[in-house]
C-alpha cells in the first residue's frame, strides 16, 4: 500500500426530509447570507427550492437566487455568479442540484474570494488558490460525487476546453442528501449517474502492482451495490432503499475513499471531457461510449486487476486471467447497454461523421495537444488516445 492522505470534511445530512435542515446546516457553517445556485429549473418544478428557501428563512438566513447552471456548466455563467455573490456579499454559496450546479457554486466561491483575479487563471492554476468561500449542497442527482469530492469541472466555451481543478477548497462544508429527491430524474440521467459512479471507482481500481486489500474490498462492494441497485432504480424510480444505496455510493465513489493506497488514473474522464467539450454530451454517456475500448486497450498491461474485477464484481468463474478479464469487460458493456447507455461513438453520436479530423481533434484535446501522457496503466499520448477513439467507433 502506498502512502496516502485522506481529507473528507463534508458533514452529511442523509435521509427523509433532510432538505428541511438546510437552514440549520448553513447556520452551523457560520454563514448568514447565501447565494443559492441552481440549474435549469427542475428544483422549482419539484418544489424543492421552495422547501429549501423556507428552511433558510426559518433560520433567519438571507438569500439571493442564481439559476441557470447547465449540464457541462460554463465559465461564463460562473463568472456571472461571481458578480452576484460579490454584490450580495454572500458568505456561503449553496448549490441545490447536481454536479453541474455544485461545480458552478464551487467556481463562484473561488472567484468571489479572489475577485482581483480572472476565474480561468485560478482554474488553470496560473494563480494559486489560497482562499475561498464555503460551499454547501442539497443534492438532487446521484452521479458526479461533487457533494463530497475535491474537484470541480467547467467548460470554457471560448477555448472549447472542459477541465477541472482539484483542491481541498472544493470540499463542501455540508451535503444534504434525501434519496426521495432522485425520484423525479429522467431515465437517461439516472443511467448516466449510475455510469459515472461506477467510473469514479473504476478509474482508481485497475492500477496494477499495489497491494490494497481494504481499498479493493470497498471498491468491489461499491460496484456490486451500484450494479444491483442500479437495475432496481431503472425499473422503479421510487424505491427508497435502492436510491439510498445509489446516492451514498455516489459520494463514497469520489470522495477519495476508493483510492486510498493506490491513487487514481482518470484517463477515461479525459477522453470523455474532450467529447463533451466539443459535442456537449452528458458526462456519464461520454464515459460509457469509450470505456470498453479503453479497457480492451489497457487490460493486457493489468490483466490480474481486470481478472480480479471480473471475478469479484461480476462473479465470473473463468480460471484463466486473460479470459476472465475479457468477460468482465463484456459484462460491463452489457450492463451499460441494459440501462440504455451508449458503448460506442456511433451510439453516442449517430449523426456525427467520426472522421480522422474529428478523432485527431479529440485526441489533441484529451492530451492537451499531446503534451501529457494519460493513465497509470499503459501511458496514453495523442496517438494512443486516437487509437482508443477509433476502437470505440463502432462496437
Ligand atoms: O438543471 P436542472 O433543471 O436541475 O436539470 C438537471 C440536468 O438537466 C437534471 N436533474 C438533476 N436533478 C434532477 C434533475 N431532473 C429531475 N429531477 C432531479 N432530481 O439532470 C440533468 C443533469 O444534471 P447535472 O447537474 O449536469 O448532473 P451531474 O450530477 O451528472 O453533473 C455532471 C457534471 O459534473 C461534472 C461533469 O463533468 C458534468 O459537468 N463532474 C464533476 C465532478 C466533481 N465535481 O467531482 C466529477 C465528475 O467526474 C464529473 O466530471
Ligand atoms: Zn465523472
Amino acid at each position: 500500500m502506498n502512502n496516502f492522505e485522506i481529507y473528507t470534511p463534508t458533514k452529511v445530512y442523509f435521509g427523509h426530509g433532510s432538505e428541511e435542515r438546510t437552514g440549520e446546516a448553513v447556520k452551523a457553517a457560520g454563514a448568514a447570507k447565501v447565494l443559492l445556485v441552481y440549474g435549469g429549473g427542475s428544483v422549482k418544478k419539484s418544489g424543492l427550492l421552495e422547501r429549501v428557501e423556507k428552511s433558510l428563512a426559518d433560520n433567519d438566513i438571507a438569500f439571493e437566487e442564481f439559476g441557470g447552471a447547465k449540464p457541462n456548466p460554463t465559465l461564463a455563467h460562473a463568472e456571472e455568479g461571481v458578480k452576484k455573490a460579490l454584490e450580495n456579499k454572500a458568505d456561503l454559496i449553496l448549490a441545490v442540484g447536481g454536479g453541474s450546479t455544485i461545480d458552478t457554486a464551487k467556481a463562484i466561491a473561488h472567484g468571489a474570494a479572489n475577485s482581483e483575479h480572472a476565474l480561468w487563471d485560478i482554474w488553470t492554476k496560473k494563480v494559486p488558490l489560497t482562499k475561498s468561500i464555503p460551499v454547501g449542497a442539497v443534492l438532487t442527482i446521484a452521479a458526479a460525487g461533487s457533494e463530497m469530492s475535491d474537484s470541480a469541472v467547467l467548460t470554457n466555451e471560448a477555448l472549447g476546453v472542459k477541465s477541472g481543478i482539484n483542491t481541498d477548497f472544493n470540499r463542501c462544508r455540508f451535503a444534504i442528501m434525501n434519496p426521495e429527491l432522485l425520484y423525479t430524474l429522467p431515465d437517461n440521467q439516472t443511467a448516466a449517474g449510475i455510469t459515472d459512479i461506477m467510473m469514479h471507482t473504476m478509474e482508481r481500481y485497475f492500477i496494477q502492482g499495489i497491494n490494497c486489500d481494504m481499498t479493493d474490498e470497498i471498491a468491489e462492494g461499491l460496484l456490486r451495490t451500484v450494479i444491483k441497485n442500479g437495475r432496481i432504480v431503472m425499473k422503479k424510480k421510487d424505491d427508497y432503499d435502492a436510491q439510498a444505496e445509489i446516492m451514498w455510493c455516489s459520494s463514497l465513489s469520489h470522495n477519495n475513499l476508493t483510492e486510498c493506497g493506490r491513487g487514481k488514473d482518470f484517463s477515461v474522464h479525459k477522453l470523455g471531457h474532450a467529447l463533451s467539450a466539443i459535442f456537449d454530451y452528458t458526462h456519464g454517456a461520454s464515459l460509457s461510449a469509450v470505456w470498453g475500448s479503453w479497457a480492451r486497450y489497457q487490460y493486457t498491461e493489468a490483466t490480474e486487476r481486470f481478472a480480479q474485477y471480473a471475478r469479484k464484481v461480476w462473479g465470473i468463474s473463468e480460471a484463466d486471467d486473460k479470459a476472465a478479464a475479457v468477460k468482465g469487460i463484456e459484462a460491463t458493456e452489457e450492463f451499460f447497454t441494459g440501462i440504455g447507455m451508449p458503448i460506442s461513438l456511433k451510439e453516442i453520436g449517430p449523426d456525427v461523421d467520426w472522421n480522422d479530423e474529428v478523432i485527431e481533434k479529440l485526441s489533441m484535446k484529451a492530451t492537451m495537444n499531446d503534451t501529457v501522457k494519460l493513465s497509470r496503466i499503459k501511458p496514453l499520448g495523442a496517438a494512443e488516445v486516437a487509437e482508443i477513439y477509433r476502437m470505440a467507433l463502432d462496437r
